[in-house]
C-alpha cells in the first residue's frame, strides 16, 4: 500500500494506492456518512458498504449533469444532512465528479472522499480536485475545484471492469508516462501484457507512478495555469473524436494522442522512430490510433474548442517521450495534419456522422 499526498490550495487529499474498500471507515470521521454509487457499484459491491445512507445514480455520461445533481440535493435534504455529513462517492469517473461536485456546493462545502472502482477513476478521475458536470451537450461545462480529503484505490474492485474499460484508463497511464516519466513508458512497453490482462502487481506500479505524476503537476498547478495543461495531452483532439464518433474516452484520447505525436515528429521535437514506438505500445494495449469518422465534423469540433485562441488552439507535443509542451498550433497545420498524415481513416463512409451534433468539449 502506497500513500501520495496533495496539498492544494483547496483542501489536501491522500491518496491509498492498493486500499481495500472494507477499510472505507478508518476514513471517516465521527458523524453521518452519505455514500454517493452507481446501480452497477451498488449491484456488485453494495454489500461491502459500511452503514450509511446509498444514493444510487444511473450510469454513463449522460447521467453527468444538473438534473443528478439536484436529485441528490434533494435527498441530502430529505435526510436532513448538514455540515457533519461526510460524502464519498465510490465508483467511477462519473460518480466522483457528481459526489465532487455535490460535497463542494451543497451546504458551500462538505467533507469529501472517494473509493475509486475504475482503473480510469484511479489514475485520473478521482484525483487533482477537479469536479465537472457537463452542461448543454458541453462536456464539464459546471464545476468546481475541491481537494477530496481521501481517495482509496482498491486493486482488486477492477477484476469486475469489462476490458474494455481497463483499456480506457490505461490510455490515461500512457499519457501520464508520456508526457513526464520515459522510463515509465519503458516500463509499460515491457509490461504492456500484464497491464491488460489486469496483473495486479503490475497494474498497482501503474496506477501509483501515473498518480505520482498528476499529483505532482496538481501540486505546482493546482488551477491549470500553465503546467497542469500538459494531462491534456490527446484531450483537445480526443474530445472532438468522442463527440463526433461517440466512441469511449480513452479510445478517443488515444486517437488523439496519436495525433498529437504525428505532429511532434513532423515539427521535429520527436524522431520517427520514437513515434512509431508510441503508436505500437497504444497498438499493444488495444487502443485505437485512428477512427473512420467525419473528417470535416471532427475538424469543425476542434474549431469550437474552448482551448482555441483566435485562430491556433492549446496543443500539447512531445518533446520526445517522457517530456511535453503546450504549444499554440495554428487550426491549419492541424487540418493538414488530419489530412495528409497516416489517418487516413478519418475519411467517413458517406454519411457517416452526419447527424451527429458538435459541441465544444473541454477537459
Ligand atoms: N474530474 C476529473 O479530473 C476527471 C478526469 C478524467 C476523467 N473524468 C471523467 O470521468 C468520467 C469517466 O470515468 P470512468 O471511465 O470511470 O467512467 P464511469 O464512471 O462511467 O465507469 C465506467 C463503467 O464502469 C462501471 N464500473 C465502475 N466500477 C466498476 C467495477 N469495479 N467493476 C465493474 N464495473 C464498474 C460503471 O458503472 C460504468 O458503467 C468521464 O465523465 C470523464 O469526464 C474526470
Ligand atoms: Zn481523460
Amino acid at each position: 500500500m502506497q500513500t501520495i499526498r496533495i496539498k492544494g490550495a483547496t483542501g489536501d487529499s491522500r491518496i491509498v494506492v492498493g486500499e481495500r474498500l472494507a477499510n472505507l471507515p478508518a476514513y471517516l470521521p465521527a458523524g453521518p456518512t452519505v455514500i454517493i454509487t452507481d446501480a452497477n457499484v451498488a449491484r456488485l459491491y453494495g454489500r461491502e458498504f459500511p452503514a450509511a445512507h446509498v444514493i444510487a445514480i444511473g450510469s454513463g455520461e449522460k447521467v453527468k449533469n444538473l438534473d443528478t445533481v439536484r436529485a441528490v440535493y434533494a435527498e441530502l435534504l430529505a435526510q436532513r444532512a448538514d455540515r457533519d455529513v461526510s460524502i464519498v462517492g465510490i465508483g467511477g469517473g462519473i460518480v466522483c465528479d457528481i459526489a465532487g461536485f455535490v460535497a463542494a456546493t451543497y451546504l458551500r462545502g462538505v467533507r469529501c472522499g472517494f473509493v475509486a472502482s475504475t482503473l480510469l477513476a484511479q489514475v485520473d478521475a478521482s484525483i487533482g480536485g477537479k469536479n465537472g458536470v457537463n452542461f448543454e451537450g458541453y462536456k464539464n461545462m459546471v464545476g468546481t475545484f475541491s481537494q477530496p480529503a481521501f481517495v482509496l484505490c482498491d486493486l482488486e474492485m477492477l477484476r469486475t471492469l469489462p476490458v474494455s474499460e481497463v483499456r480506457c484508463g490505461l490510455a490515461e497511464i500512457v499519457k501520464h508516462a508520456a508526457i513526464a516519466d520515459a522510463a515509465m513508458f519503458a516500463g509499460l512497453e515491457r509490461e504492456a501484457e500484464g497491464a491488460l490482462g489486469l496483473d495486479l502487481g503490475v497494474v498497482e506500479r501503474l496506477v501509483h507512478d501515473s498518480l505520482v505524476i498528476k499529483a505532482a503537476i496538481v501540486n505546482r498547478d493546482e488551477k491549470e495555469a500553465g503546467e497542469r495543461r500538459k494531462l491534456n495531452f490527446g484531450h483537445t483532439f480526443g474530445h472532438a473524436v468522442e463527440a463526433v464518433a461517440g466512441i469511449p474516452h480513452g479510445e478517443a484520447v488515444a486517437i488523439g494522442m496519436a495525433l498529437a505525436a504525428v505532429i511532434s515528429q513532423r515539427r521535429g521535437l520527436i524522431a520517427e522512430e520514437e513515434l512509431q514506438r508510441f503508436l505500437r505500445l497504444l497498438q499493444r494495449l488495444g487502443l485505437p490510433t485512428w477512427i473512420q469518422a467525419d473528417r470535416g465534423a471532427v475538424l469543425e469540433a476542434l474549431g469550437k474548442d474552448k482551448k482555441r485562441a483566435g485562430e491556433s488552439i492549446h496543443f500539447v507535443l512531445l518533446e520526445g517521450i517522457g517530456r511535453a509542451r503546450v504549444a499554440e498550433i495554428p487550426l491549419g497545420e492541424l487540418r493538414e495534419a488530419v489530412e495528409t498524415l497516416g489517418l487516413d481513416g478519418l475519411a467517413a463512409p458517406p454519411g457517416a456522422c452526419g447527424e451527429v451534433q458538435i459541441r465544444s468539449p473541454r477537459s
